[in-house]
């Protein structure tokens, strides 16, 4: 007797009661918004999940390019009216976006208010990261463990208070400056003169009309970044990235030299302490403030030496390079968790990761995070990318003449998994020294306050 079933009916049925697909759309189209080391391991993880048929990456990069599902697409993070073009003509089923731009601009609730699906936090909860002030006095307002400080306009109180102080002493830039505005003065006249020159809107521009002021932090510092559906809360793996350009922490801040996955500095015990003190207080008062927070929440801490958690800044976004580690670690599909929470559902939602750790070096442009080339050829990507548990995430390149070659202060990062933080950081280093490029130089110490402690 004919059931009405066709054999493929069956084998759909099937399929769509796999654990993994449970009922969503197949052949799904994923757009990513960046073109940065994080947004090629984004398009890296996603092109592994059966959910997914094609990848957009706008504007990505050679790297990315590379991965399987993807189709780079030449439009600017900030573009959102190409962007939502884009997402409207190819039917994209999910956006995820990787920099914080386009979310302080308001791509999701573009998006949304156009009925697309972007897992992201809107405008007025990006502020988050996109206004260091709005987050201070978030986390004053609210009793959230953080640095003591003030917010200055002007010229004559904030040297006023300079003098108060005793240094070192810690001066951000308030609006977005690419995680280089922040000053840590270690004497009064250092501190005066930067202040003056931030509100002067000599260095950062409208990004220093208004400066943070606040105490010097002492401990260790690592990153914790969690998913976040509005209400509920997805911690992912823990990691601690490496923000000065040289070796031993010295040197101008950049975006990251580095970083590692898990954190060992985060025990068990810190860990509940940051949940709790830290990540359920700012997503329940974000829902108080009216601005709920859907999207990946990066707390950067330091963890003092009584092991009590501080927030040294919130990020709107997922870490770059802190994504590059965890992404290679992580076990379970990131698009069901994107579209979990965006839904609401995340209480429901299970994350696995890899019991081994995973090390990331950043190969920078000869005078980054200052003045540096482009355009010069990077040599040896095919040796590494025969090697075992490494993955080189590209970022500032380009294909030029049929070679791949710079086009940005953070070139790539080299990524390896390893049994413990060590074995990853030798396999890392291992691959980064077959790359040869002009004038490039890394941080040679990536991962040592793990692996002295291991
Ligand atoms: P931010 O952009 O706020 O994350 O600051 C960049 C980097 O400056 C941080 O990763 C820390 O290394 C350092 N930093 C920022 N604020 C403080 C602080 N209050 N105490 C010590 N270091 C800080
Ligand atoms: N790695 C630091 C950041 O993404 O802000």
């Amino acid at each position: 007797m004919n059931s009405g079933l066709s054999r493929y009916d069956t084998f759909d049925r099937l399929y769509m009661q796999h654990p993994l697909i449970r009922g969503r759309k197949l052949n799904m189209k994923i757009l990513i918004i960046g073109g940065g080391g994080r947004e090629h391991a984004m398009a890296y993880k996603v092109a592994q999940s059966p959910l997914v048929d094609k990848i957009f990456v706008a504007p990505g990069n050679p790297g990315t390019a590379e991965e399987k599902k993807v189709s780079l697409i030449d439009l600017a993070v900030d573009d959102l009216d190409g962007l939502l073009a884009l997402a409207l003509q190819e039917g994209i089923s999910l956006t995820i976006v990787g920099p914080e731009i386009p979310l302080v601009l308001g791509i999701t609730d573009l998006f949304e208010q156009n009925g697309l699906k972007i897992f992201g936090p809107s405008k007025s909860a990006s502020q988050l990261e996109g206004s260091k002030a709005f987050s201070k006095d978030f986390l004053a307002k609210y009793q959230i463990p953080t640095a003591r400080y003030r917010t200055f306009d002007e010229i004559d109180p904030a040297m006023e208070y300079i003098n108060s102080k005793r240094m070192p002493i810690v001066i951000k830039a308030d609006g977005l400056a690419a995680g280089k505005g922040v000053i840590i003065a270690t004497s009064k006249k250092e501190a005066r003169e930067t202040v003056f020159h931030m509100l002067r809107g000599t260095t950062f521009g409208g990004a220093g009309r208004r400066v943070v002021i606040e105490d010097f932090l002492k401990g260790e510092e690592a990153s914790f970044i969690v998913m976040v559906d509005g209400k509920n809360v997805l911690p992912f793996a823990t990691s601690q990235d490496h923000k000065r350009a040289f070796n031993n922490d010295e040197g101008p801040n950049t975006g990251g030299m580095g970083a590692y996955s898990p954190a060992t500095v985060i025990t068990p015990e810190i860990h509940k302490k940051i949940m709790d003190k830290v990540i359920y207080p700012t997503v329940k008062r974000m829902i108080a403030e009216g601005t709920p927070y859907k999207g990946f929440l990066y707390a950067g801490l330091m963890i003092t030496d009584k092991g009590h958690p501080k927030v040294i800044e919130f990020n709107c976004r997922f870490g770059d390079p802190e994504t590059q580690p965890i992404m290679m670690r992580l076990e379970s599909d990131l698009v069901e968790l994107c579209l979990q929470a965006c839904d609401g559902d995340l209480d429901k939602a299970q994350i696995t990761f890899k019991p081994q750790a995973a090390l990331g070096v950043v190969l920078a442009s000869g005078g980054y995070p200052g003045e540096y080339q482009k355009a010069i050829p990077v040599i040896g990507l095919d040796y590494v990318a025969k090697a075992a548990d490494t993955k080189v995430f590209h970022a500032g390149t380009t294909f030029m003449r049929g070679t791949i070659s710079t086009n940005g202060g953070r070139i790539l990062c080299v990524t390896s998994l390893g049994d413990s933080v060590k074995e990853a950081q030798t396999q890392a280093y291992k691959q980064i020294r077959k790359i040869s490029c002009k004038g490039a130089f890394f941080r040679t110490d990536i991962g040592n306050r793990a692996t002295e402690k291991e």
